[in-house]
């Protein structure tokens, strides 16, 4: 194919692209995204179909391996992972160490790039062994340190991983349970967030994941590789998003519920507000995602028989912004993060737990991303050019001249 870097290297040009709107940086053989027909598929399988027969285990291992586990792979798979999910009992310190109130993405993000300390036999990602073994431990230990970051932020008793449970079941039960109490799970609820998770596992080169692979081409661990991913998804304009759909829904209902007020604001850019939850680089039509969370937010909210006001009020917005020539002109649209929130606040994360949820969900697309720039021959350090805008050469002037 042809090859615009070489050619450009022999003339001396560059080209300025800034926000990658048009450059690709990488090939990559694991997520295929048409956003003008919203279109996403994980190794070549419709996300619907995936959302819906799948389950989060068995679509990481999809995404990492490229293909779909039978059933005795995927056993065995879930049974590494069970022996791994216990956390040092140091960890207990490290949490104890941030303000109980300090963002859980500063912690998760502290704590995964910390596990390069006590797994320093696992950080040479071209040795098989290694790079299988941080893998296990990744998906293993960051449930459980999730769950122990929400614990510490209420104050409430940690619980230690059990074995016997579903891997997102026992996520639920170490966020929510408490030790010697009954705690029953509800299966929807596990169902549900089980597709959330699905949802999120990969989404080519978003701004995480670019992330990821930038860190992981200077041959930096995966720890610190995925921790560096989690930074760049606590921002807003990225995983930040779902909190901050529900800090928006929050004042539009406690300025008195007024979409068209809000919206009104939207458009005219004041303050620079946004739609949060709208609006996608790649997207140009409606994201195939927020479709299905959308019917998931009804279903859920439903079946744990909660009535939200934000659920109105959400689809109040959607609705002025489909009928709206700005949104229309600009083909903006509802992302995945517009409607994850309600769910999620509905099973009874605390807001500011949303973030991390996809963290959660993003972390098999990180490693499978990882894994594959570092299994392609052709990785270079990942090092853009720039076009300098600064002063020409001036002459240094002393001090005591100036
Ligand atoms: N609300 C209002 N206007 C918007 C929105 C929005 N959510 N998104 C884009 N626009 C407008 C911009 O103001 C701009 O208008 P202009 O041409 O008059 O200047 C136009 O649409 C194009 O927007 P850009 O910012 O150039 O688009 P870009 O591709 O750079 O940004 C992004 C994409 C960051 C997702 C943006 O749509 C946004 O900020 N959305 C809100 C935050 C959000 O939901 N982020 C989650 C993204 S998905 C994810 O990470 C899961």
């Amino acid at each position: 194919g042809l090859n615009i870097s070489s050619l450009l290297k022999e003339t001396g040009l560059v080209t300025l692209d800034t926000g990658f709107m048009n450059t690709a940086s990488t090939t990559s053989s694991i997520t295929y995204i048409d956003g003008a027909a919203g279109i996403l598929r994980y190794r070549g399988y419709p996300i619907d179909q995936l959302a819906k027969g799948s389950n989060f285990l068995e679509t990481a291992y999809l995404l990492i391996y490229g293909e779909l586990p039978d059933a005795e792979t995927l056993e065995a798979v879930e049974r590494r992972i069970k022996r791994h999910t216990i956390l040092h009992e140091d960890f207990k310190a490290f949490f104890t160490a941030f303000p109980s109130n300090g963002h859980p993405m500063a912690i998760l993000q502290a704590g995964i790039a910390a596990l390069a300390t006590y797994y320093q036999h696992t950080l040479d990602p071209h040795d098989d062994y290694q790079r299988e073994l941080s893998t296990v431990l990744l998906m293993a230990k960051v449930p459980t340190m999730i769950a122990a970051i929400a614990k510490r932020a209420t104050g409430l008793p940690l619980l230690y991983p059990d074995a016997s449970k579903g891997y997102v079941e026992d996520f639920i039960r170490m966020t929510f349970g408490l030790p010697y109490q009954r705690h029953d799970i509800d299966p929807a609820v596990v169902k549900a967030l089980d597709m959330l998770l699905i949802l999120h596992a990969d989404h080519e080169q978003n701004c995480s994941t670019s992330t990821v692979r930038m860190v992981g081409s200077a041959h930096a661990n995966v720890y610190a590789s995925v921790a560096a991913g989690v930074g760049a998804l606590s921002g807003p304009l990225h995983g930040g998003a779902n909190e901050a759909v529900l800090e928006m829904l929050n004042k539009i209902q406690a300025d008195g519920g007024d979409a068209s007020e809000f919206m009104r604001k939207v458009k005219n850019k004041e303050g620079g507000v946004r739609l949060m939850g709208f609006g996608h680089r790649v997207y140009k039509n409606y994201d195939p995602r927020a479709a299905i969370v959308k019917e998931a937010a009804h279903d859920v909210l439903a079946k744990l028989g909660k009535n939200d006001e934000l659920l109105e009020i959400a689809m109040g917005l959607e609705e002025i912004a489909l009928k709206d020539d700005y949104f229309i002109e600009r083909k903006l649209y509802p992302n995945v993060d517009f409607y994850t929130g309600l769910i999620y606040k509905a099973m009874g994360f605390p807001t500011q737990m949303f973030t991390p949820l996809f963290a959660l969900g993003r972390l098999p697309g990180w490693i499978a991303q990882y894994r594959e720039m570092i299994a392609d021959p052709t990785t270079k350090i990942g090092r853009p050019r720039q076009v300098y805008t600064g002063a020409p050469e001036r002459q240094y002037v002393p001090l005591d001249q100036r």
